[in-house]
């Protein structure tokens, strides 16, 4: 099953991988009476987790355990979530706030926009309306992944994205996701709001906890291979670069949310120094080079986005290219199982 999902998880076809950005990129439907705030999740598009769980059953039963479901029955009583929401003027943080962008799914429900749930599948798997039937179809009753044809299925995984899917063979999109959150972009939230300004994020740790959830290909909640995990560290590490400059780019005063990005920035263009001194590859280069071209400072926009830009196009470029297979050499810098974020789910 193992090396299924492996052959699956490393054949990039870049031309739908650039429609697919697209759509993952589209606003939230115009004409609804969508919230004023920034959705990540068109909510016309948005399924919602119960139709995953049609099929999904034991990835729905992994997510329900994990602090991205319950924080939408438990963030609104929390007193810090009620000193925040006050600082910024918020009465219900399910209303249209500030808080629905990272920490609620909404949809549309009988014509309204509303939240739903927590931080769903579609939070990191793309709102899945327009491709929820394809994706899982092998072609017709009777045939199965063993029997499907093989133009059959690189047509279903390109159809698929092209609608929207972000799959999990997409490491750098799937993981870009996480920081869009979790760096916490939103000076006002930070400065005015007192909100954590971004935690010590890491792609491994926070991912391998009470997240995983490889149930799917694999039964038990089998750990990422060694390979994969050099990956993830390498390509979260470029995330965090990448988002920390983006970051730094919109801070407009040298507060609690511009020092805390721009120290975010530094570690993270420590970290991919020490990758860079091990793993030699001409995407790792690059990233290095944009990093340590730009200035950590106020007042740069356009050379900080450019460089999370020119960041970006490697880092995805990156994920795509590689296994992990031989980058051992930084095996010493991956975090291990004392590290990771939560319990894993049996
Ligand atoms: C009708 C059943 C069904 C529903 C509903 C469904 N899936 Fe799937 N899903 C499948 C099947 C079958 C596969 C395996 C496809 C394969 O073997 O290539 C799959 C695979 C996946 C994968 C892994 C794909 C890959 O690239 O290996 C992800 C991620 C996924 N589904 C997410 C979702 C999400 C999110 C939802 C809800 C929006 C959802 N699925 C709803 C049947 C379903
Ligand atoms: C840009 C994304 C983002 C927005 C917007 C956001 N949060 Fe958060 N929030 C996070 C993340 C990510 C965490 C988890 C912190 C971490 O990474 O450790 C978090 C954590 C929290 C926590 C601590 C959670 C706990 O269980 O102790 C509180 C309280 C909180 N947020 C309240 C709010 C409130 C209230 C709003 C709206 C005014 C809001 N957040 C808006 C991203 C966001
Ligand atoms: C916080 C982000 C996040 C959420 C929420 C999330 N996923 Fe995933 N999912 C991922 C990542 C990242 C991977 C790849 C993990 C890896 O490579 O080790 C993945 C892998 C998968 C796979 C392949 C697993 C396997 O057995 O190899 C399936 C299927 C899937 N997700 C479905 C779902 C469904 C259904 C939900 C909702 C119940 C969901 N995911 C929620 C990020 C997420
Ligand atoms: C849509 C925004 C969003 C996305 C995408 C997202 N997260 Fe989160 N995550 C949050 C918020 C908000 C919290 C805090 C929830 C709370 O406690 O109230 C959180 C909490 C967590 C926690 C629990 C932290 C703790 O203190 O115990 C882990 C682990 C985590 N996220 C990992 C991930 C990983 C790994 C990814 C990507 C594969 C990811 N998240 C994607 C918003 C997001």
């Amino acid at each position: 099953m193992m090396k299924k999902f492996l052959n699956r998880v490393f054949r990039p076809c870049p031309a739908y991988a650039a429609l697919g950005l697209m759509v993952a990129m589209a606003m939230p439907a115009s004409g609804n009476p969508a919230s004023a705030q920034e959705l990540k999740l068109d909510p016309a598009n948005v399924a919602g987790p119960d139709a995953c769980g049609e099929c999904h059953k034991s990835s729905v039963a992994v997510w329900k355990k994990t602090r991205h479901a319950i924080t939408f029955k438990e963030l609104s009583r929390k007193k810090e979530a009620k000193k925040i929401a006050k600082n910024l003027g918020i009465r219900r943080m399910k209303a249209d706030s500030a808080c629905l962008s990272c920490h609620f799914t909404s949809a549309v429900v009988k014509g309204k926009v509303k939240p739903i749930a927590g931080i769903t599948c579609e939070s990191c798997h793309g709102a899945g309306k327009k491709w929820i039937k394809e994706h899982g179809d092998y072609g017709g009753k009777g045939v199965t992944m063993e029997s499907e044809k093989p133009d059959h299925k690189i047509a279903r995984y390109a159809k698929s994205e092209a609608a929207g899917m972000i799959r999990p063979m997409r490491l750098y999109k799937v993981a870009a996701n996480c920081y869009g959150c979790h760096t916490v972009p939103n000076e006002k939230l930070v400065n005015v709001g007192g909100h954590p300004a971004g935690s010590k994020f890491d792609l491994v740790a926070w991912s391998q906890g009470e997240v995983r959830h490889n149930v799917w290909y694999s039964k038990p909640n089998d750990e990422a291979s060694a390979a994969r995990k050099r990956m993830m560290y390498i390509v979260g590490k470029a995330l965090d670069l990448e988002f920390a400059l983006r970051g730094i780019a919109k801070a407009t005063r040298k507060a609690a949310y511009a020092v805390s990005m721009a120290k975010r920035a530094s570690a993270a263009r420590k970290a991919m120094n020490k990758v860079a001194g091990a793993v030699k590859t001409p995407e790792i280069e690059a990233i290095v080079a944009a990093a340590g071209a730009v200035k950590l400072k106020l007042n740069n926009a356009a050379n900080l986005t450019a460089a999370a830009d020119k960041i970006s196009a490697a880092a995805e470029k990156f994920s795509d290219a590689y296994d992990g297979s031989k980058f051992a050499a930084i095996d010493a810098l991956v975090p291990g199982a004392d590290k990771y974020k939560g319990k894993p789910a049996p």
